[in-house]
């Protein structure tokens, strides 16, 4: 797991941390947090598609509304967006465990 977190440390912050911080407390009502955000242990799937096809519109994180833009990531490989989610996923107060190359691979296929 190491390796995936020093990895996707390293693209957070190329890819991330300019809107949602370093410590993952994001900005205000502008920028959700990663940090405490059930989302990320909750619904994996969903938070993969989000980093590679991006988002917008209404979301409701801990009682407070966001309702802007993310762009995607489509360059990312399943590799890259794993990294990622094991950085997020172990970092801050979550601790959801390895995500693999595979898991997104498969978890993918739900987004529309
Ligand atoms: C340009 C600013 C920006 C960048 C860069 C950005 N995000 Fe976001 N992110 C947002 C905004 C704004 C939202 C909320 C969108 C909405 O309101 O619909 C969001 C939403 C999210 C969510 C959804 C939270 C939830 O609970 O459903 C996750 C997860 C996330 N971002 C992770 C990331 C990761 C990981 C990266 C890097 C690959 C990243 N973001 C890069 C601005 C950004």
């Amino acid at each position: 797991m190491r390796q995936y977190k020093v990895q996707g440390e390293g693209l957070y912050l190329m890819h991330c941390d300019n809107c949602h911080q370093a410590d993952g407390s994001g900005l205000g009502r502008l920028i959700p947090p990663l940090s405490e955000n059930t989302t990320i242990a909750n619904n994996r799937n969903q938070i993969m598609c989000v980093i590679k096809y991006g988002l917008e519109g209404s979301l409701i994180i801990n009682g407070v509304e966001y309702n802007g833009k993310m762009p995607g990531n489509t360059e990312l490989t399943n590799l890259e967006i794993a990294e990622i989610m094991t950085f997020v996923g172990n970092s801050w107060e979550n601790s959801i465990g390895i995500v693999l190359s595979s898991d997104v691979e498969k978890g993918m296929d739900s987004c529309h």
